[in-house]
Parts: structure tokens; sequence; C-alpha cells
């Protein structure tokens, strides 16, 4: 398939990860203007993705927040992390790009939080983090940067102590076969998993206006039951699998922000869905 600014190709893991390394290591200056820390000043303050998150978990987690340990998988610049860290839980932050943990770890200094960072490659977090947690996390963006997901379910499983819970938030890949630029709902991408990645040249982000110049990234498709196939496969019990019309950030230019998030308009609403969820447990 090629597509305008994509194309599918057939790219070995390491270098395919490193190009997305330095897309991602040149975001995090953009996403410290446009993800408002500011807010963060306030103590009560919890990021949105977290506030929402964080209410779909507890009815999992009857010991509550308050001092378990969180691994919390693609960090990225902490907000959701800290959040974690300020309904009680002790945090660590997992993510391949250097630049993104020191905007973590200024962040949570700044609002004297405790938090642990650990800069690896997800595929590769189990050794690098060295211990285990209550509660592993990734939400929103994951694993569409990711080959592997069975190599990706296989380090949950390593990180979560024996009754620990995994939790993961993503955009569906339904929503993610569609195309983003039209004027109706028409897919456009692949929703299979296939051996190629999708290249794309795309020099913006997903918040504020800024541009980077490593503008070439790999993704890849991820259909739900290779999601669910990879984590039973890493010995994980799925007890609750859920999808939702709102998304945290806006996918087409279509959407229409509310105080929830961004959702298609009325009409479309019930045709795509926007997000997945998955909570399983390690026996
Ligand atoms: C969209 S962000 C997700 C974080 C969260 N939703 C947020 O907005 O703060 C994706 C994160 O995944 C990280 N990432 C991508 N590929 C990775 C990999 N192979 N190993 C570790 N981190 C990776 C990027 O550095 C980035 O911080």
């Amino acid at each position: 398939m090629s597509e305008p600014g994509v194309e599918s190709v057939r790219i070995e893991w390491e270098p395919a990860r490193d190009a997305n390394r330095e897309n991602w290591d040149e975001r995090v200056a953009l996403h410290v203007e446009a993800y408002g820390l500011g807010d963060f000043d306030d103590p009560e303050h919890l990021s949105a993705v977290v506030r929402a998150d964080a209410a779909s978990l507890a009815p999992f987690l009857p010991q509550g927040f308050d001092g378990i340990d969180l691994c919390h998988l693609q960090c990225h610049i902490g907000t959701d992390t800290l959040s974690f860290a300020r309904l009680g839980a002790n945090v660590t932050g997992v993510d391949f790009s250097g630049p993104a943990l020191d905007a973590a770890a200024a962040l949570a200094t700044r609002l004297g939080l405790d938090a642990d960072w650990v800069e690896t490659d997800v595929l590769d977090a189990a050794a690098a983090v060295g211990t285990q947690f209550d509660v592993v996390y990734t939400s929103i963006g994951t694993i569409t940067w990711l080959n592997d997901l069975d190599r990706w379910a296989a380090q949950i499983a390593q990180l979560l102590r024996p009754g620990g819970t995994f939790y993961i938030r993503d955009g569906h890949p339904v929503l993610y076969a569609i195309d983003e630029t039209r004027d109706e709902p028409v897919l456009r991408y692949p929703y299979f998993e296939r051996r190629e990645a999708q290249a794309w040249n795309d020099s913006g982000t997903y918040i504020g206006d800024g541009t980077v110049t490593n503008s070439r990234t790999y993704e890849w498709s991820h259909p739900i039951s290779a999601v669910v196939n990879a984590l039973l496969g890493a010995g994980l019990r799925i007890v609750r699998m859920s999808e939702d019309r709102v998304l945290p950030w806006r996918f087409s230019p279509r959407m229409i922000e509310t105080e929830e998030g961004f959702v298609w308009p009325e009409a479309e609403r019930d045709l795509v869905p926007c997000t997945f969820t998955i909570v399983a447990t390690k026996n």
C-alpha cells in the first residue's frame, strides 16, 4: 500500500525504534509547552487521562492507590505518572526517550513528588526495571509504536507481582484504520497486523503547532485480537474489556471537543469506537 505521506515498508526493529526515538526526543520541548504543565501547580490537579483511568481501575484495586507500586510504561513527560503519584502510588515511569524522562523528572521536582524514571525500550523493560509492581499501566499512544506484542506482553507479565493488575487504554485499531482527513468515516489504513511497518513522514505532532526535523516514524497496526491474544499468551487473565466513544486527542479535524474529550459528530458517534480498555490480572 502506498499513500501520500505514508508507505508500507519492511524494516528491522532497531532502526525503526531508533528513528522513532529521535522523533519523540524532539517532540518533548513542544509538549512541555503544550501539555499545560502549569495546571499541575494546583496540588489537586490530575491529568484528564488519569482522572478517567483511575475511575476505571478503582473497582479492581480494593486497596486503592495509596501505597501501591505502579509502573507506567511509555510514560512520556510524566504528567500521567505524576497524577498517579498524587493519588498516593509509588510510581516508576518507563520510556525510551531521555529528554522525556528529564522533563518528567524536572516536573516531579517542581511539584515535590517522588518518582523513579527508567530509560529503556519498553520491549526490554522487565530487565531494565528489575522489580515487580502491583499495577502496570500504559495509555493513549502506546502499542502502535511497537512491532511485537508478544514480547511487549511478556515484559508486562514479568513486571507484575502475583495478584497484580495490568491496565491499558489506547486508540482503537478501527479508529486507526480511518482516514482522518476525509469528510466522512472512510477506511484507509490496515486494521490487521502486517509484517511491514507504516512509515509516516510528518513533521507535526498531536498537540500545538510546533514541528520536528526527525519527521520519519514507523508504526504497526494491531487488531484487538492480537492485543488480547498477546496478554493471554503471557499468562494474564483478562477481567474487563470496554470500547468507548471519547478520545483524549483530536484524531481528525472533524472531531468535536467536549468536557470529556474529543468525539465524532453526533450522527457518527455510534459508528466507530475511539478507544479500547483492557484490565488483566496475573495469578
Ligand atoms: C503518545 S506518548 C504516550 C504517553 C501519554 N499518553 C502522554 O500523552 O503523556 C508515547 C510515548 O511512547 C514512547 N515510546 C515509543 N516507543 C517506545 C519504545 N519502543 N520504548 C519505550 N518508549 C517508547 C515515546 O517516547 C512517548 O513518550
